[in-house]
């Protein structure tokens, strides 16, 4: 378990259903070894009693900017230095929008904008308020300013609905705030993620491409990033917005793809080809829009580079690892490209499951390399993708041990 010792983290509570879970998030963090201070708002405090929270955490709870007791021990702006990390969990609609406006009305906004250490949200809200456009753009506009958001993750809320709001739960946002000063099991490593489809013009309103949303492959970037690595994502048209502290790379077709990976591979470690590329593409790219008639059509298609199997073939190549997709017979399909595209690893997951694969929130993977095979369970995508990369990282060192030498490529 990654540890928090000597770290110090001030836990934002904003008013919200999740605040009762803010207790557990601090006994969970103290555990790892930070020591924590709590600032509420007044309408956390409706939902949970200081006092609780002043017992988990070993010390008064801040909640005015003229309380006395513990205000006067510690100023707003001692307590903004005083932080490594300020981490608002929960954190509603109305903070993240006060927060997007630079407010400083209340003691949590202020110390939010005073202090410059990074600050994390972890949202919590009906899943309507957290898609409403105006809450999505205070999103982004945060995202821009560095404010990092763990979450919300997807699934039945309080409110009887279900869908994206659900505040992370404790455990994780512990490992996010570990992984967020831990050097993790690809510490200096630099790995390269792509994701996403790829988008193969036929003319300029049309094309052929593969059905990806890219949560897969953002989802395996996030956690390489977090496990120490220095990652590049080369990303196909997604709706996701670039990760923070990755470098995106956005294309649109495969031959795109295969140039802009080739183009930085040399000093990369670890390959994962996650996106869905497109195996053909049109001959040719009509100049202008090809107008509908009552004759039949024919494209002529021909075959796209496999940039998987083109960066397994270099020499040296990086530690490479596939994905497979497939509807039927995972395991021999699987297991015939690993040998075919000459990869380390293939993680296979099944399709055309309503549970998982394509634009869900979940999905499950089966590991095969060249002498086992690993089942990894169904689950939400980021966990999935944090449990694939600590195989990868073990199987990576593994095979470097046993060459006993640094990968070719970085002597
Ligand atoms: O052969 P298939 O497309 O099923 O293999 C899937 C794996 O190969 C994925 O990891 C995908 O990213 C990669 N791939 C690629 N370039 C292609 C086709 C697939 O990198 N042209």
């Amino acid at each position: 378990m990654a540890t928090l010792s000597n770290k110090r983290i001030l836990v934002g509570v904003t008013g919200g259903i999740a605040a009762y879970k803010a207790a557990d998030l601090i006994r969970r963090l103290r555990e790892r070894g930070a020591e924590v201070r709590v600032v509420m708002t007044q309408a956390a405090s409706r939902f949970i009693t200081p006092l609780t929270l002043q017992a988990i955490s070993g010390h008064p709870v801040h909640s005015e900017f003229l309380d006395t007791g513990a205000e006067t021990a510690m100023g707003h702006i001692e307590l903004a230095r005083w932080a490594d990390l300020v981490l608002v969990a929960p954190a509603g609609a109305d903070f993240l929008a006060r927060l997007a406006q630079g407010r400083a009305d209340d003691l949590l906004a202020t110390l939010c904008l005073a202090t410059k250490s990074p600050v994390a949200v972890a949202p919590a809200m009906n899943q309507q308020m957290w898609a409403n456009a105006s809450t999505q753009n205070n999103l982004i506009s945060l995202k821009k300013r560095g404010v990092t958001f763990w979450g919300p993750d997807s699934g039945s809320q309080a409110c009887g609905e279900t869908g994206p709001g659900r505040m992370l739960e404790p455990a994780e946002l512990a490992e996010h705030a570990a992984a967020l000063f831990q050097t993790g099991s690809l510490d200096g490593l630099q790995i390269m993620v792509t994701a996403g489809p790829t988008w193969e013009p036929i003319d300029p309103v049309r094309g052929l491409s593969n059905r990806s949303s890219g949560k897969m492959g953002y989802a395996v970037a996030q956690a390489a990033m977090e496990a120490g690595a220095q990652v590049i994502l080369v990303s196909g048209p997604t709706t996701l917005v670039d990760p923070d502290r990755i470098q995106t790379l956005r294309v649109a077709t495969a031959q795109q793809m295969h140039d802009t990976v080739h183009t930085h591979i040399h000093p990369i470690d670890i390959f994962i080809g996650v996106a869905a590329v497109a195996d053909y593409r049109p001959i040719q790219t009509a100049a202008r829009k090809i107008k509908k008639s009552d004759a039949s059509l024919s494209l002529e298609l021909v075959p796209n580079p496999d940039i998987l199997a083109s960066v397994a073939a270099l020499d040296p190549a990086p530690y490479t690892v596939g994905f497979a997709a497939e509807t039927n017979d995972l395991e021999a399909h699987a297991r015939k490209k690993l040998e075919a595209k000459k990869l380390d690893l293939i993680a296979a997951n099944p399709v055309g499951d309503r549970h998982s694969g394509f634009e869900s929130d979940l999905n499950q993977l089966t590991l095969i390399d060249q002498h086992s095979l690993t089942p990894l369970p169904l689950q939400t995508k980021s966990r999935l993708a944090r449990e694939l990369i600590s195989e990868i990282a073990q199987r990576y060192h593994e095979k470097n041990t046993t060459q006993n030498t640094r990968p070719a490529h970085r002597q």
